[in-house]
């Protein structure tokens, strides 16, 4: 490896004197090998979720997809679109009921979540990725098999949680240079005598990071609309461990929302080496988290 490092350097023409120098560093780097084999197994897949508070009018989010798509990078968006739900549950008069703070999704609902999350807010995102110079397809966890689901609690009704991720249609995408905007519904394939319907409500947090581990992204990226996660004196933290972060859990300093994005990083963990909880109100933040420049909070090793 070493050899075909020296030889490519010759190739660009690089003068004897400057190829000497570089001779140990590449002998005595002991990262050298390592990191060329991380690049050689390198998916280049990142997962970005979109959180409600980021597609307002003045988002940045999606002219940044199609900048790092232009650039060869290979985003899948997940999105979640909890706002746009309860104000079409409210406009169509459907019964909104609670259990312990988690919203009963029954069959009257679970037609509203279907249409405004797989239907509205997905489209409304492809179209601004299409309309920006992008190449975007819309689909649910339902398309192509990609995530089947099983009842998480039957007192909530319509509500899932991944059994299988199916990676096949994201890989089909991308390859076919197109950014996957997926929908958190899931397919009760395994659904029993007696349950009706095949769909299921999915929380998008945990969706993006089942999906993150199931290609193995080399980052998973929340963009939601806070500037990360706070301590309990209410300061950014910029990095957790593993511990740390379930310390947060434990404590209830991380509560609400950032619940399921914490558990969703320590998942996937095991394949996804990073994530990023940072402010999608700020201008282009997705860009400057790609170019290294990211604000927010860090879980993971790196
Ligand atoms: N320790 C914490 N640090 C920061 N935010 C926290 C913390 N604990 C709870 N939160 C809450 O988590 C919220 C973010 O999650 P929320 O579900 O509201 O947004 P989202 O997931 O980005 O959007 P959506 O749910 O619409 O997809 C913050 O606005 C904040 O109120
Ligand atoms: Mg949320």
């Amino acid at each position: 490896m070493r050899s075909v490092i020296l030889c490519q350097l010759r190739r660009l023409a690089v003068p004897n004197w400057q190829l000497l120098t570089l001779v140990p560093f590449v002998i005595l780097n002991p990262y050298s090998e390592d990191k060329l084999n991380q690049a050689k197994q390198s998916t280049g897949l990142f997962v970005v979720k979109i959180g409600g508070s980021t597609y307002g009018n003045h988002d940045t989010t999606l002219e940044d997809l199609v900048t790092l798509q232009q650039r060869g990078q290979h985003p899948v968006v997940v999105h979640g679109g909890g706002n746009a739900i309860s104000e079409w549950l409210e406009r169509l008069s459907v019964p909104v009921r609670f259990v312990r703070g988690l919203r009963v999704t029954d069959a009257g609902t679970l037609q509203v979540v279907v249409g405004v999350l797989a239907g509205m807010v997905n489209k409304e995102l492809v179209a601004g990725i299409e309309v920006l110079g992008g190449m975007a397809v819309g689909l649910s966890g339902v398309d192509g098999g990609l995530l089947q689901a099983e009842v998480k609690e039957p007192s909530l009704g319509y509500v899932g949680e991944v059994v299988q991720v199916d990676t096949g249609i994201i890989h089909t995408l991308v390859e076919a240079r197109c950014i996957p905007v997926i929908a958190p519904l899931g397919l009760h394939k395994s659904k029993k005598k007696g349950e009706n319907g095949y769909l299921l409500n999915l929380n998008a947090d945990t969706v993006a990071g089942d999906i993150a581990a199931a290609i193995r992204a080399e980052k998973l990226i929340f963009l939601t609309d806070v500037a990360g996660i706070r301590s309990n004196i209410g300061e950014v933290i910029k990095r957790l461990s593993r511990e740390e972060a379930k310390g947060l859990l434990t404590s209830g300093v991380a509560s609400g929302g950032m619940i399921p994005k914490v558990e969703a990083a320590l998942r996937a963990l095991a394949t996804v080496p990073v994530t990023r909880i940072i402010d999608g109100r700020v201008q282009h933040a997705l860009l400057r988290e790609m170019e290294g420049a990211g604000v927010g909070t860090t879980i993971g090793d790196r």
